[in-house]
């Protein structure tokens, strides 16, 4: 299947084929001083189904390395903003948009893409998701770009895109509007 990528006008990132990932139906930014792409993804694992995808990119933010990285063990962190709740977690099975040897090490932000639900701590490493969601029960593959696998969302979860340089592993941009944001902005919604 033929791709077409936007370039993404970065000095942060290089666009790399295991970084063209996830989506969002809505089809929204998590923006503010990032840097803006429209790119049109890669098949999913398994699948031949495209999907298009807006990214944002960031300023790029060491947020664990591989040593310290223990399999079904999610590590939290903060990106791209103080307030914004992701988890790190390697999943032992290769995942879109997965970095590492494995291609198994993935990121996502913790927020319920229906309501804004907290999703800390429902990582279930058994079927690699991130769920049920407390409010509603949306259940999430993180093995497919965050993907809903039931619930009442219909976005996926916004992925965190992730670079490895050495033992060290960074974000480095946001695929998908994280919950409260409103497009093309930083801003919370009123
Ligand atoms: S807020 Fe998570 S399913 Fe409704």
């Amino acid at each position: 299947m033929s791709q077409t990528i936007i370039p993404v006008e970065t000095e942060h990132h290089d666009e790399k084929a295991g970084d063209r990932l996830c989506m969002s139906r809505r089809q929204f930014l998590l923006t503010g001083g990032a840097t803006v792409a429209l790119v049109s993804l890669g098949a999913l694992p398994g699948s031949a189904e495209a999907a298009q995808a807006l990214k944002a990119s960031y300023p790029r933010q060491r947020i664990g390395s591989l040593a310290a990285l223990k399999k079904g063990v999610p590590l939290p962190f903060n990106y791209p903003y103080s307030d914004v709740r992701n988890i790190l977690v390697k999943l032992g099975v290769e995942a879109g948009g997965g970095a590492g040897p494995q291609k198994d090490i993935v990121a996502f932000n913790q927020q319920c893409t229906h309501m804004g639900g907290p999703l800390d701590g429902t990582y279930k490493d058994k079927y690699q998701a991130l769920g049920p969601c407390p409010l509603h029960l949306t259940t999430f593959d993180l093995t497919h770009h965050g993907m809903v696998i039931s619930g009442q969302a219909t976005d996926s979860l916004p992925q965190i895109v992730l670079e490895i340089q050495g033992d060290d592993i960074y974000a480095v941009g946001v695929m998908g509007l994280v919950y409260g944001y409103s497009a093309m902005t930083t801003q919370r919604k009123a």
